[in-house]
């Protein structure tokens, strides 16, 4: 379903929390790109599959949402909680919910909304699965302690009560199933820029990708 159109891809990947939204977002401005943020397509599956009253680890549920996958049913509210980002975990190990995903994936990759000239895509696996041949992949890590205090600030708008304790363990969970998976593991690419952020402020990372982009688009 992708077509040759030309678009240029910026493909950020790295755990939870470690600050590849925010990088994303603020790229994605700078240079005029969309942004998609793929995590939501595995929290809205996660969502729709609790919402149909089904188990997460019902893999025939979750491929069947994901199959008929549109982001107009659900809201951004309703993706952003513990629960959710648990269920997402797990379907994301699912090949077959992958596999759904893919095409809505490499087609707004290649084919951005109209007036963008390219896109910027953030999740686990854009580097190495989704957009191999994108301009610059990012690898965006940081501490788990950090991630989790990150974290923490998020949720507990949301979840009045939880702990940073309580942050770190679920963080530390879905870390290992999103790395330990078979289908499409969280990893870098070979050729990812690494940034480890656990010590940088947002206006420094933003500053180191976006020179790394720019030498990237002069010698493209
Ligand atoms: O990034 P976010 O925390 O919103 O992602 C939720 C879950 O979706 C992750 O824990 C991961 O299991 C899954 N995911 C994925 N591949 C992506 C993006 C997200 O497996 N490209």
């Amino acid at each position: 379903m992708t077509s040759e159109k030309s678009s240029i891809i910026i493909a950020i990947d790295g755990p939870a929390a470690s600050g590849k939204g925010t990088l994303a977002k603020r790229l994605a401005n700078f240079y005029g790109f969309a942004h998609l943020d793929t995590g939501i397509l595995y929290r809205g599956v996660g969502y729709l599959v609790l919402a149909k009253g089904k188990e997460p680890r019902d893999e025939a549920a979750a491929a069947e949402v994901a199959r008929n996958f549109s982001l107009e049913q659900f809201h951004e509210a309703d993706i952003r909680t513990a629960e959710v980002a648990r269920a997402a975990s797990l379907v994301a190990a699912m090949p077959e919910v992958r596999a759904a995903l893919l095409d809505f994936q490499r087609h707004f990759a290649h084919n951005p909304p109209a007036g963008f000239t390219g896109a910027v895509l953030d999740g686990r696996d854009i580097g190495t699965i989704v957009c191999p041949e994108a301009l610059i992949k990012f690898y965006i890590t940081a501490s788990p302690e950090v991630r989790a205090e990150r974290r923490w600030l998020e949720l507990r708008l949301s979840s009045p009560g939880i702990s940073v304790e309580q942050v770190l363990d679920d963080l530390k969970r879905r870390d290992a199933r999103d790395s330990g998976r078979d289908a499409a593991p969280l990893r870098p690419a070979p050729e990812a820029e690494l940034i480890d952020t656990s010590h940088l402020t947002a206006d420094e990372v933003f500053a180191r990708a976006q020179r790394l982009v720019d030498n990237r688009l002069k010698a493209a």
